[in-house]
């Protein structure tokens, strides 16, 4: 059995959806279960498409995964079945009976609360979701007709996966910089984001995990207000090519150079066995498309082995372009 856990690094964005899309081609895991909510995009380039996924998980490039979205999960019942008809996966994708409902309340919600105001949410309304189910008001999946064909006990069918040996991967979302535990409060998301609490959402305990995968990107981007050490001027982002605009939400992303202190952080939190580095070749372009490490530029190797160095944790997968084979995996 194999468990990983994929984990963001910063502020999300890291390039999770482009990782688990070569992790699904590449190792073929039987199972995937996304955690979090609407609120992030994972974006997946395949057969010349590009999916931004806000609920499905990414690994659905495998035709053979089962798809699963977990009981910590917030679902967008309208989003949630429109994925499912452009990825074309109802019959493999299940939603776990107790993931909780947000509804066009919560966005409103969202968008008009003082309490909310100046934090730059994404405004899909997963902040007052959440709140609702604290209060133990909360829709569940259980009760909304149009999940009816999809409701299952996803944490019985993990578990169950992994005593027969199956290989999983659990989807996180967002980034550690992002928890309500450990980012920059009150800057942050409604929940933690961490290694921890992706299994605890998906309902596997930590001794069944094998390998925690962390998520690191070239450079730091963040949307939304909040601290960010080092961070450029929209001019300079620019010029450096690390200008980016949000998959999800269309807005602006800031952007800093990489930074090492909170690259260990975000190891030591994640308890990361491995990690992976994507847009590599944002940073340095003559790693474009490269998919051997002898092949990468003497500063690219040397920018590795720094973060190698600094954070303890061995870079196994470095990211040299958007598709999903754009890749240099070092694993054994
Ligand atoms: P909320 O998660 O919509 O409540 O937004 C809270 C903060 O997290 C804001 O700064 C958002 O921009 C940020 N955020 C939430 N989800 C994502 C994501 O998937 N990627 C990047 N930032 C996010
Ligand atoms: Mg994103």
């Amino acid at each position: 059995m194999t468990c990983t856990v994929i984990a963001g690094a910063f502020w999300g964005d890291e390039g999770k959806g482009k990782i688990i899309s070569y992790l699904a081609l590449k190792d073929k895991p039987d199972l995937c279960v996304r955690t979090g909510s609407v609120n992030a995009a994972h974006t997946v380039y395949f057969q010349g498409k590009r999916y931004a996924l806000h609920m499905v998980p990414g690994a659905f490039i495998h035709g053979n995964c089962r798809l699963l979205l977990g009981a910590g999960a917030n679902i967008h019942v309208k989003q949630l079945l429109e994925e499912i008809r452009l990825t074309g996966v109802e019959d493999r994708i299940g939603v776990d009976r107790q993931a909780s409902i947000i509804e066009e309340k919560h966005s409103i919600q969202d968008k008009t609360s003082a309490h909310l105001k100046g934090i730059g949410t994404t405004g899909w309304g997963v902040g007052p979701a959440i709140e609702e189910r604290v209060r133990r008001t909360a829709k569940l999946a259980k009760d909304i007709p149009e999940l009816k064909p999809y409701l299952t006990e996803v944490a019985e069918e993990v578990n169950q996966a992994l005593d027969k040996g199956k290989r999983v991967i659990l989807e996180g979302t967002q980034g550690l910089l992002l928890s309500l535990f450990h980012g920059t409060y009150p800057y942050v998301t409604g929940r933690d984001t961490s290694a921890a609490a992706i299994c605890s959402e998906a309902g596997v305990g930590p001794t069944r995990v094998n390998e925690v995968l962390l998520v690191y990107k070239a450079f730091m981007t963040r949307v939304g207000a909040g601290p960010m050490p080092g961070e450029l001027s929209k001019e300079e982002a620019v010029k450096r090519g690390w200008f980016e605009i949000a998959a999800g939400t269309g807005r602006e992303r800031r952007s800093a150079p990489f930074d090492f202190e909170l690259a260990k952080k975000a190891a030591k939190i994640n308890g990361a066995t491995q990690a992976a580095v994507t847009k590599l070749d944002v940073l340095y372009p003559s790693c474009k498309g490269v998919r051997t490490y002898d092949e990468l530029p003497a500063e690219a190797k040397q920018f590795i082995s720094e973060i190698e160095n600094r954070t303890d944790v061995p870079i196994v997968l470095i990211g040299t372009g958007p598709r999903p084979w754009d890749i240099v995996d070092r694993r054994k």
